[in-house]
């Protein structure tokens, strides 16, 4: 693969993500500088090369430092035709800019659940026209769509979950289409959630979906934007004059179906807004389920060093949270219900820390329950995912969960103050 020749050649003309200055929106002048050097570059690029004939982990590390649009110009350079942008109809309108920029062709698909907003079917209108493309729509299947809403109703998803329904109406049109491809592109970024996306590199062996030819390995998944930040990204969009979702106008942020987004408050994580009455690590639709830790692969990490062993979190056996929890309450307790090999668990470990060092001789008690020893047990407090924070309020038989993404010292601090029984 020419990689080297074409990433310094791109260097010199890569596109700067945080512009010279914002009054240049609209500019064609500006567009074109940016867009000439880039083509040429692309002109220099060798034919495309297979998914099954790559080191991918050779190219991961490379391309996790390269910028979005060296990503993007490796991914359509590397497979042509056989490669397609997934386009949400939200901020990953960035995508279709940066493979614009390329010079390159590309392929644009879109699900559409059905149950969109209309405005993003309007954003899909303008995307075709700004940038003169058609967009592969994919629709869920007539017979199972009918078969779901007959049985459960339209909106069976606050009642058990959204998942049945995503499969029906996303992750199995998406297989449709992806069966077609050698590899995909999407727009997820590591700084959509600290808790299911931190690890997403800019390109990787799809570890959930098959390609064309079949089985594991078939498939390439892109995550170009994974390095961006979400002004970032924004940065872009204002000084290319893109066209955009109106849905950002109204305080969304991460933006799917209708019934299932809303917006966010300033401060919230943007997948908030996304599935709200569910768990956060359950906020994985199905598209991109690989970044949810397999729960075999979990207990094959049973291994890990225990976590919060410094002392300022007291550890928790059942029988003493048993009685914390059934109100037998000195103290107002907060206690993360944890797995040692989770490494949100593990990411979360210093903030946790010194929400106790902070609170240590005050009236809260910061605990830690090791709860892989029990789960059926942790799942009657609360646990869905891990980790999971819980607070028992002195005075009362109460188990309050903190619901947010949103882990930080501060956030963890004030909601403990907020719950915490008034002397
Ligand atoms: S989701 O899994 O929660 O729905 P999210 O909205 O964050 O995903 O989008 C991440 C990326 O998944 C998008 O940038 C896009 O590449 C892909 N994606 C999500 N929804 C769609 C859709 N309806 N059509 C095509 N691609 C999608
Ligand atoms: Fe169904 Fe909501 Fe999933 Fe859309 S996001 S497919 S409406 S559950």
């Amino acid at each position: 693969m020419a990689l080297s020749i074409r990433a310094n050649r791109l260097r010199a003309g890569a596109m700067p993500l945080k512009p010279v200055r914002s009054s240049t929106r609209g500019s064609v002048t500006l567009c074109e500088r940016v867009r000439a050097p880039v083509r040429a570059a692309a002109a220099a690029v060798a034919a495309p090369e297979g998914a099954k004939a790559t080191d991918w982990a050779a190219e991961t590390k490379e391309l996790n430092n390269k910028s979005p649009l060296e990503i993007m110009d490796h991914a359509l350079a590397t497979f042509g035709d056989e490669v397609a942008i997934a386009f949400s109809g939200a901020e990953d309108v960035a995508l279709i800019e940066y493979a614009h920029l390329t010079g390159r062709k590309y392929r644009v698909f879109s699900l559409d659940t059905g149950r969109l907003n209309p405005e993003t079917y309007q954003l899909f209108d303008a995307v075709e026209k700004h940038y003169k493309i058609r967009i592969e729509y994919t629709f869920p299947d007539a017979q199972e769509t009918m078969d779901l809403v007959r049985e459960k109703g339209l909106f069976s998803f606050y009642e058990d979950g959204h998942q049945e329904c995503c499969r029906v109406r996303k992750v199995r049109p998406l297989r449709r289409q992806l069966k077609t491809l050698q590899a995909w592109i999407t727009g997820q970024r590591k700084d959509q959630s600290p808790g299911t996306r931190m690890e997403v590199p800019a390109v990787q062996v799809d570890p959930v979906f098959e390609g064309q030819s079949g089985g594991d390995g078939s498939l390439v998944k892109y995550n170009p934007l994974t390095n961006m930040t979400s002004a970032e990204v924004w940065n872009f969009l204002r000084i290319m004059n893109v066209p955009s979702n109106k849905l950002h106008e109204c305080g969304y942020v991460s933006i799917g179906c209708e019934p299932c987004t809303r917006p966010v408050l300033p401060n919230q994580q943007e997948r908030e807004g996304r599935w709200w009455w569910e768990d956060s690590a359950a906020k994985e639709c199905g598209l991109h389920s690989g970044n949810v830790v397999d729960s075999a692969e979990a207990e094959a990490k049973a291994e890990a060093p225990d976590l919060w062993t410094g002392g300022a979190v007291e550890a928790l056996d059942k029988a003493t949270l048993e009685k914390l929890a059934g109100g037998d309450r000195d103290k107002d307790t907060m206690v993360v219900l944890y797995a040692p090999w989770c490494p949100f668990c593990q990411g979360l470990e210093p903030d946790y820390e010194a929400v106790a060092q902070e609170a240590g001789g005050a009236g809260l008690r910061v605990a830690k329950y090791n709860a892989d020893a029990d789960r059926e047990y942790s799942e009657s407090l609360g646990l869905k995912t891990f980790p999971t924070i819980i607070f028992l309020p002195k005075g009362s038989d109460k188990v309050v969960k903190f619901e947010s993404d949103r882990r930080t010292v501060e956030s963890m601090t004030m909601w403990a103050a907020a719950l915490g029984a008034r002397e």
